[in-house]
């Protein structure tokens, strides 16, 4: 088959009208089952429009309840709205993920580039990006709505004193105002934050919900509705992906991807109609997905540990001792004539791996009052293999051992 017949192939689904329906970052014209968290936060939002500050908004609920759609959606249409009509002050709004943006550093940058400020992409001092940024207000007037979401990865990583500095700079800022809208799916934050922060930043609170599994059936349904051809989704699809995600703490995210990778699943096997068994293969594959990430953002030394697991395990091996698993990892580091961790260390490595369920492992008594751990690997090694071959630093080794053992 040439290139041209898979692209005409492609372009002929038997299963999708327009995927993009169905990605992650789509935001539909509706938003089932929201409207009271839309509402609510329009309400806020909207003294914008006559020129006064939006109070600060605290939205919190579980991963895939729609709070960054909400957000997204809320603040487009406010300044859909503001640019059709004359307000007294110009509206900026600013969303920021500050897992993806989670240094001091970083989040100013973003705060500079959401009012076109330029500033360098590293070398200043916070202080002084800081400085800049508030210099920039005050010269403006405006109205700036920063949205910070997953606001807890940046707590975690950073601390929480930064954010009570970023809710305070609204008072150094004049003429421009600023407002902060807080995101975050850790529902206990809130009773952990600094109590200035917290009264700082949660003015209002939105809590979002967990989806039901009918609510989640809705949003399904609307997005398959354009996503899909006519009759693509046997009945029970919709059904099957919405029960799942709403087990998983009403995820809409978990749901759409697994309609969205089913979709797929059934276009690749040629079917022209996707079925539960489709649904079943998404949730392997997207397993699959999870573990091989996980093992990707592992540190350098715990992905060895892996390694040296998975190897043995495809030379029939199921069980290393500590001892094994540390000879191991020494040789794969000769190899490789990396700097050694200490056995120390190494033991806090393992209870991580143990932790994040990639293994598991025992302690078992010895004779004497001695005890060794034995540990096993809970995952294929083929997964680890493949999750590894594309590392910098471990690549060469992974694509001999995939080599030896594909043979
Ligand atoms: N009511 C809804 N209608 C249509 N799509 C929705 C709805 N709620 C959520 N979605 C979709 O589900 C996915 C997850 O939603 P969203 O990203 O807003 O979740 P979140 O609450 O921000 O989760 P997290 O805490 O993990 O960031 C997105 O693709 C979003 O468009
Ligand atoms: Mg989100």
């Amino acid at each position: 088959m040439d290139l041209s017949d898979i692209f005409n192939k492609a372009n002929k689904s038997k299963i999708f009208i327009d995927r993009s329906y169905l990605r992650p970052d789509y935001i539909p014209k509706e938003l089932p089952h929201r409207e009271d968290m839309i509402n609510g936060m329009g309400m806020i939002l909207a003294s914008a429009l006559s020129g006064s500050r939006p109070s600060n908004v605290f939205a919190f609920g579980m991963t895939g309840t729609g709070k960054t759609a909400v957000a997204k959606y809320v603040t487009n249409a406010l300044l859909e709205h503001s640019s059709k009509i004359k307000t007294p002050i110009p509206i900026a709004v600013k969303l920021i993920n500050t897992r993806e943006n989670d240094t001091s550093y970083r989040v100013l940058a973003e705060m500079a580039s959401g009012i076109n400020l330029k500033v360098p992409f590293t070398g200043l001092s916070v202080a002084e990006l800081r400085a800049r940024v508030i210099s920039a207000l005050r010269t403006r007037n405006i109205i700036y709505i920063v949205i910070l979401d997953e606001i807890d990865s940046m707590i975690k990583k950073i601390g929480d004193s930064f954010l009570y500095q970023i809710t305070r700079m609204n008072e150094e800022i004049n003429p421009s105002q600023m407002s902060i809208i807080g995101i975050t799916n850790d529902i206990q934050l809130s009773d952990n934050l600094d109590p200035r922060i917290k009264s700082s930043l949660d003015d209002e609170q939105i809590f979002f919900p967990q989806y039901k599994a009918e609510e989640l059936q809705d949003i399904l349904s609307q997005r398959a509705r354009v996503a899909f051809l006519p009759d693509a989704l046997d009945n029970d699809v919709i059904p099957y992906c919405a029960a799942i995600g709403a087990r998983e703490h009403g995820d809409a995210r978990r749901s759409l991807d697994l309609l969205r990778r089913a979709g797929e699943i059934a276009e690749r096997k040629g079917k022209n109609k996707v079925t539960k068994d489709d649904v079943e293969d998404a949730r392997e594959s997207l397993d699959n997905d999870r573990i091989v990430d996980a093992i990707k953002s592992l540190t350098f030394d715990s992905k060895v540990l892996l390694l040296v697991m998975a190897m043995s395990k495809i030379r029939g091996r199921d069980k290393l001792t500590s001892g094994e698993l540390y000879a191991g990892y020494e040789g794969i580091m000769n190899e490789i004539k990396g700097q050694r961790l200490t056995e120390r260390r190494l033991t806090e490595l393992v209870n991580f791996l143990e932790m994040s369920n990639l293994i598991s492992a025992n302690l078992i008594s010895e004779g004497r009052g001695g005890r060794t751990k034995h540990i096993y690997l809970k995952t294929e090694p083929k997964r680890i293999l493949q999750s590894l071959s594309d590392d910098p630093q471990l690549g060469d080794i992974v694509n001999m051992i995939n080599g030896n053992y594909l043979a």
